[in-house]
């Protein structure tokens, strides 16, 4: 491997590591992804002794350009050097009580720490020093399993998922991200520990389910935190989605399924986290409120807007942000259904119009989102909801460059309205600005001041108000 240890900052590690007479290795996920091709800017580096003493002498030696900062009580250092991060630790021993996530650290050898990492192929060293520069320690056989695509803990897996639960998340993330398949004893092991996740702060969990969902097919992922149990500890929203009830014969398609066939689809056109977001609550609302009609069927009236006021909790709870980005995810679910509606009735310029002012700069979104959602195994229903999405999409353009209604503010101002009337403010002229607003997306008046206010005093009139 050392062809691939051609960054020169190796070879000053080495020579430094040499001068201070320490063992030195690259471990752990720099070293799987060289095997993997997978480009990697964060390098982990465990020193037989002192790290904090290393990264010292490194930093000295890179000058200005180097950014050390030393986290005695961890006893690690960092070192930010151009666009790479380096990590320098002191080989440990780790053991863990029960209820905690930290454990008790002693000085060990390489060994010690190879055996507290969390998957074999996460566990491979290449040393530095330069006897033996290059020459990689692999006591787990993580280099087969990396060739054969298997996650597999190096010691139990039932002590290495209940010291660190955490590793039980990123087990099933690998999985998804790198298409690597979970060993069975490993899987089971997740089964069985499956509780300790509770232990894991909320803001760990939604890294890494962020990275499953940032990841090439995130189904894989949810179906194996589904299958693991985990799913329903931290998830149970989703989780809540599984299921296909049939009743007289009819039947509805099961949610779980298919929000995942939606997330999985719409990661081919976008790589917009939050986006994701809202493919996979898109219809997160529906067990709530799912109904059975003799005359309709399986009907989820109104899923779309119960979806979004469901949003916050579910972010407050899993320590997502509460910014605009969520409020990004919920516009994205209330409008979800209207392009679809719209696509199914006659195309009307007034509700074109509608949408394009609901949904702003947004609107690429939620018709990239909207096609995503026609996941119907009939080649005939796709082919019509395709056909028809491409007119609306058409028609988005041709009104928007007409009319402007994206993002536009109605022209004549609730300022205006009380100074011109002497009106305080009130509920009334709140009503005269929607009127004149619902006028110009209707298209009764054009986008421009001067028909508004004509309008507006149209609207004074009727209302008995005078100037
Ligand atoms: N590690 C571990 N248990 C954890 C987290 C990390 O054993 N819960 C070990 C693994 O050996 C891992 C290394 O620490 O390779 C570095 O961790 P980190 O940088 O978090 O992860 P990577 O494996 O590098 O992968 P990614 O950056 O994709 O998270």
């Amino acid at each position: 491997m050392k062809e691939h240890l051609e960054l020169p900052i190796f070879r000053l590690i080495s020579e430094l590591a040499d001068e201070i007479n320490k063992e030195c290795y690259v471990i752990g996920g720099f070293v799987r992804d060289l095997y993997l091709q997978r480009p990697s800017k964060d390098i982990d580096i465990v020193v037989v002794g002192s790290g904090i003493e290393l990264a010292g002498q490194v930093a000295a030696r890179l000058g200005k350009k180097a950014n050390l900062a030393v986290f005695k009580n961890f006893g690690t250092a960092q070192i930010k050097y151009k666009d790479l991060e380096i990590e320098f630790v002191g080989a440990r021993k780790e053991s863990y009580l029960r209820n905690s996530r930290k454990p008790i650290v002693e000085d060990g050898t390489l060994e010690d720490d190879q055996n507290r990492r969390d998957f074999t192929i996460n566990a491979l060293a290449l040393s530095l020093n330069k006897k033996n520069f290059g020459e990689l320690t692999d006591p787990f056989n993580g280099l087969s399993d990396l060739e054969n695509f298997v996650l597999r803990t190096p010691l139990d897996p039932d002590i290495t998922f209940s010291d660190d639960p955490l590793r039980m998340m990123r087990g099933i993330r690998f999985s998804a991200q790198l298409r690597f398949f979970l060993e069975t004893i490993t899987f089971d092991a997740i089964v069985r520990n499956r509780e300790r996740i509770k232990i894991i702060s909320k803001e760990r969990i939604a890294d890494e389910l962020n990275k499953i969902i940032l990841s090439p097919k995130p189904s894989v992922g949810f179906i194996l935190l589904e299958k693991t149990g985990l799913l329903e500890l931290i998830f149970p929203e989703l989780l809540a989605l599984k299921g296909a009830e049939t009743k007289d014969g009819i039947g509805h398609k099961d949610n779980f399924y298919h929000t995942l066939a939606v997330l999985d689809g719409i990661c081919a056109t976008t790589d917009n986290l939050w986006l994701r977001w809202a493919a996979l609550l898109h219809d997160i609302a529906k067990p709530l409120t799912k109904r059975f009609d003799k005359r309709l069927g399986w009907t989820f009236h109104n899923h779309n807007y119960i979806g979004e006021k469901m949003i916050p909790e579910i972010f407050r709870n899993m320590k997502l942000p509460q910014n605009e980005k969520m409020k990004y995810v919920q516009k994205m679910v209330t409008l979800h259904m209207r392009p679809i509606v719209l696509s199914e009735d006659e195309v009307t310029d007034s509700a074109v119009r509608r949408l394009l002012f609901d949904a702003g700069d947004d609107i690429e979104d939620l018709m990239t989102l909207c096609e995503a959602d026609i996941t119907s195994k009939n080649p005939e229903k796709v082919k019509r909801y395709r056909a028809n999405f491409q007119l609306v999409r058409k028609k988005l353009k041709e009104i928007e460059e007409k009319d402007k209604v994206r993002n536009f503010q109605p022209p004549v101002d609730g300022k205006e309205i009380m100074e011109l009337f002497n009106l305080p403010a009130c509920a009334t002229v709140g009503e005269i600005k929607t009127r004149i607003k619902d006028a110009i997306l209707d298209g009764l008046i054009p986008n421009e001041y001067e028909a508004a206010r004509e309008y507006m005093f149209s609207i004074a009139e009727e209302l008995g108000i005078t100037k």
